[in-house]
Formats: C-alpha cells, structure tokens, sequence
C-alpha cells in the first residue's frame, strides 16, 4: 500500500521554478487499480516516478508498505526498485541489440537469479503475453504492440507489487491499444497487483473505477463506482 503525505516537487531553472507536484496527498492499496490523467506538463510522469523511487520529492513522504522511499539511501531505493516496482513507458525503452528473451532477462539480473532461472522465467513471462514464439526475436523485428509486450513481461517477470504504466499505449494504433490493454487488465487480475497508470486516452479514464486527475501539481480522486 501507498501512503503519500503532502508530496511536493520542484524544479528549478535559473530563476524560475515549476511546482510540478504540490501538496499531493494520496492513498493506494494492495491490489487498487489506479488511472491517473490530467492535461500536459500536469505532473502526472513526475507522480509516477515518485511512486516508483525513481526520483525524490522535494518535500513530503512516499511511503510504500511502511519505509519512506523518499528517505531511503541510493543503493536500498535501487533495491526496493528491482525487486517490487515494474515499469512500462510510452516508448518501449527495449536494448535493442537484445532479443525479446534477454530483454526479459535483464530484469532479473539485479535479483541475483541464474542464468538457468533466468531463461526459464523470461520464457515464462513472454509467453504469458502471447510471445512465446518470438523469443528470439529482436526488437526492430517486432511490431509496436509485440514490442510492448516484451515491455511488459519485463516489468513483470520479477513478480513484482506494483507495476506502474506511463502511458503504456501512446504510441501504439487503436488495434494495438485495446491488445495492450487487455494484456495489462489480464495481468493485473491474474497477479494481484497494483496496477497506476497514466494515461491520456479518455475511453480507457472513463471506465476506470478510480481516477486521480493532477491539474498543475496538484491531485484530486474520483470514484466511479456508478457506471
Ligand atoms: N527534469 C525536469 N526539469 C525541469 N522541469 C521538469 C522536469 N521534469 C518535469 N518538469 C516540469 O514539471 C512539470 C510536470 O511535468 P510532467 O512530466 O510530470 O508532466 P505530465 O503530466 O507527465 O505531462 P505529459 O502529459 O506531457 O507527459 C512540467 O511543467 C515540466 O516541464
Ligand atoms: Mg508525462
């Protein structure tokens, strides 16, 4: 579960300074599925990589099942990181001198796993998503949508607790999109994890059952449990 209390971030530029997030207040728990939209340069990637200790808040806490990622050494975040938080962006971000299969791969290597284990769950992973046949494939010998995919049995071959999207189908075609959404719901039933995600396509907002809107740093939620 996610705790975050009056979460601010600042950057600074010379003289001025953007309050990308401020004042957030936000709880998340196990198992939530959370879709965060709100207009450009709203704060909705720096909430995410709050989120994920992939960055510092400037201010506030960010806790994650008790310990304040905001307060964590570099080392231990990178831990934390690696082991719970699964990661998929608008851009793939696949090696791609990599096939789909080492790509998988490279996400267990912080977790220590053998080499063995680490082909064994790799393959595991991309044929849950539908890839079992292009193991070896490399990534500009893939779609966008198959790309993804790859993307997301990356983030998820670790097991982890929470999978965070940033706009996981921005650059994928309508087809394309509701395969990756599918796969995304899927996985997240199927693994009980909690699942944020960021996104600007309105049909997908719409039937979310939980939906924060950040406006110019700062957080409202919204509970559809009408529709
Ligand atoms: N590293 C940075 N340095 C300076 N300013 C930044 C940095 N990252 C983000 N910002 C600023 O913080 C604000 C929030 O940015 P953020 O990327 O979180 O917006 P967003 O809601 O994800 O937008 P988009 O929908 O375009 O992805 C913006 O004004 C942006 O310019
Ligand atoms: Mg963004």
């Amino acid at each position: 579960m996610y705790e975050l209390r009056n979460v601010t971030k600042r950057y600074t530029r010379g003289k001025e300074t953007v309050h990308a997030l401020d004042g957030v207040d936000l709880t998340i728990p196990d198992g939530d599925r959370l879709v965060i939209q709100g207009p450009t340069g709203g704060g909705k990637s720096t909430l995410l990589q709050m989120l994920g200790g992939l960055d510092r808040p400037s201010s506030g806490e960010v806790v994650l099942d008790g310990t304040d990622l905001a307060k964590l050494s570099e080392a231990k975040l990178t831990r934390v990181r690696s082991a719970n938080i699964g990661f998929v962006f608008q851009s793939f971000n696949l090696i791609p001198t990599l096939t789909a299969q080492e790509n998988v791969e490279t996400a267990l290597v912080p977790l220590g796993a053998k080499a063995k284990e680490r082909r064994e769950r790799a393959a595991e992973a991309l044929k849950s998503v539908g890839l079992g046949e292009r193991l070896g494939h490399l990534p500009s010998e893939m779609s966008g949508g198959q790309q993804q995919r790859v993307a997301i049995a990356r983030a998820l071959v670790k097991q982890p607790k929470v999978l965070l999207a940033d706009e996981p189908t921005g650059n994928l075609d309508e087809s394309m999109r509701d395969e990756i959404m599918e796969v995304l719901e899927r996985m997240w039933k199927e693994l009980g994890l909690t699942f944020i995600m960021v996104t600007h396509d309105s049909s997908i907002a719409k039937k979310a059952p939980r939906l924060a809107t950040i406006r110019k740093g700062k957080l409202s939620v919204t509970e559809n449990t009408g529709r």
